[in-house]
C-alpha cells in the first residue's frame, strides 16, 4: 500500500510503499484511511520529539482519522501507540477507539478538527470541576486548538470568554467577550485586569508567556480564595517555564496538564462520539486544506493557518 514513512526523525515524510498492517486483536479492523489531520502531535511523532516517542523507525505517522470499514460504514478514529498511523491506504484501528459516523459526514472535516477540539473539550471535561457561567482564558487563541478553544468552552457552558495571543487582526477575527494582545504595550494590565477572576486558563502557550501571565495575574485576583484551573495543553512558546513559586502559595491555583497520560483513555473514548457529532453538525469553524497524500513531503512544510488533512 501507499502511505507516507518516516525513515529519519530529522526530515518529512516521503510518499512510497510500506507493508499493509495486519489485523491481529480481536477487537482491530482494517480499514481504507478517507482522511487524516496534520496536527501538531503528528508533527512531534515524526521527528521523535512527542513524549511517547518510542525511537523506532520506519514509521508512518499519524495519531488518528475517518476511515471505511470493509462494510461501508464511516468511523473516526484514535490510534493506540503504534508504527502504523493513519497517513497510508488503510490502517488497523481498534474498534474500542472509534466511533461510527453518518454516511453523509465530510470525512475531512471530521479529521481535521476532532483533535484540536478534543484538546479543550477533554481539559474542560475531564481536567477541572466545570460549571457553566465559569471565567475562562484561552492562551494561544489565534491557533486552530485556540480558536475551536474558545468555541468549545462557549458550547460547554462558558459565561466569558477571554481570547489571548500574539496577533490583533487575528484576535479582532474571534467571537470572544474580551482579547488580550501579548504585543501590546497594555499586555500586562490587561492580563490582570481580566485574570482578575478567572477560573480557568487553557494554556496552549507555555514558556514566558505563562511566566508572565502568573506575575500579572496573581496579584491581581480580587478573591484568593476563589480557585484559578491553569490547565496546561500545548507549549507553542516553550517547553519549559520559569513559573513564580509564589504564584501557587499566593492564591487557590491549581496548575494541571491535559494530554495522553493525564486523561485516562477511557474518558478520551467515552467523549469520541459527542465530539465527533457536535464537529459533523457544523457547531465549530475550522480552516480546513486538503492536501493528497502523495504531496505529504510538500505538505509537512505548509504554514499557512488552515489545517491540513491528508488525502489517500
Ligand atoms: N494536549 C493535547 O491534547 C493537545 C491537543 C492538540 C494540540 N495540542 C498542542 O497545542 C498547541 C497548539 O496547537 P494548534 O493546533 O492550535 O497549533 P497551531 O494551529 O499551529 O497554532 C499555534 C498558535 O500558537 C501561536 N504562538 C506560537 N508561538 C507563540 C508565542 N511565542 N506567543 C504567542 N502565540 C504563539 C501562533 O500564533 P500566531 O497566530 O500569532 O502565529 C499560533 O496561532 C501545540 O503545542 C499542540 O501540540 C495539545
Amino acid at each position: 500500500m501507499k502511505a507516507a514513512v518516516v525513515e529519519t526523525f530529522d526530515a518529512p515524510p516521503r510518499y512510497g510503499e510500506f507493508a499493509e498492517p495486519r489485523v491481529e486483536g480481536e477487537h482491530e479492523m482494517l480499514v481504507d484511511v478517507l482522511a487524516a489531520g496534520l496536527h501538531h502531535r503528528v508533527r512531534s511523532q515524526a521527528s521523535g520529539s512527542h513524549y511517547t516517542s518510542s525511537g523506532v523507525l520506519p514509521l508512518i505517522p499519524g495519531v488518528d482519522g475517518v476511515g471505511r470499514s470493509p462494510d461501508g460504514e464511516l468511523r473516526y478514529f484514535v490510534l493506540p501507540h503504534t508504527a502504523f498511523g493513519s497517513m497510508a491506504d488503510k490502517t488497523v484501528i481498534d474498534l474500542r477507539r472509534s466511533v461510527p459516523l453518518a454516511a453523509d459526514v465530510d470525512p475531512a472535516a471530521i479529521a481535521a478538527a476532532a483533535n484540536p477540539v478534543m484538546s479543550s473539550w477533554i481539559a474542560l471535561r475531564h481536567r477541572v470541576d466545570f460549571t457553566p457561567g465559569m471565567t475562562v482564558m484561552v492562551f494561544g487563541a489565534t491557533g486552530s486548538s485556540g480558536r475551536l478553544a474558545t468555541q468549545v468552552a462557549r458550547r460547554l457552558g462558558a459565561g466569558r470568554v477571554v481570547a489571548v495571543g500574539r496577533d490583533a487582526r487575528k484576535l479582532a477575527a474571534l467571537d470572544v467577550d474580551a482579547t488580550i494582545d501579548l504585543s501590546a504595550a497594555s499586555a500586562d494590565h490587561r492580563l490582570a485586569t481580566e485574570g482578575a477572576e478567572a477560573d480557568v486558563v487553557l494554556d496552549y502557550l507555555w514558556g514566558p508567556v505563562t511566566a508572565r501571565a502568573l506575575r500579572a495575574i496573581v496579584p491581581a485576583r480580587t478573591d484568593d480564595q476563589r480557585q484559578l484551573t491553569w490547565i496546561e495543553i500545548g507549549s507553542m512558546a516553550g517547553a519549559e517555564s520559569a513559573i513564580p513559586s509564589a504564584a501557587l502559595r499566593a492564591t487557590r491555583l491549581s496548575l494541571v496538564g491535559s494530554g495522553q497520560g493525564s486523561v485516562a483513555p477511557g474518558d478520551i473514548v467515552a467523549d469520541l462520539g459527542d465530539i465527533a457529532s457536535e464537529i459533523a453538525s457544523g457547531a465549530y469553524h475550522l480552516d480546513v486544506r486538503k492536501v493528497p497524500l502523495s504531496q505529504v513531503e510538500s505538505a509537512w512544510e505548509a504554514t499557512d493557518d488552515a489545517r491540513v488533512v491528508l488525502i489517500p
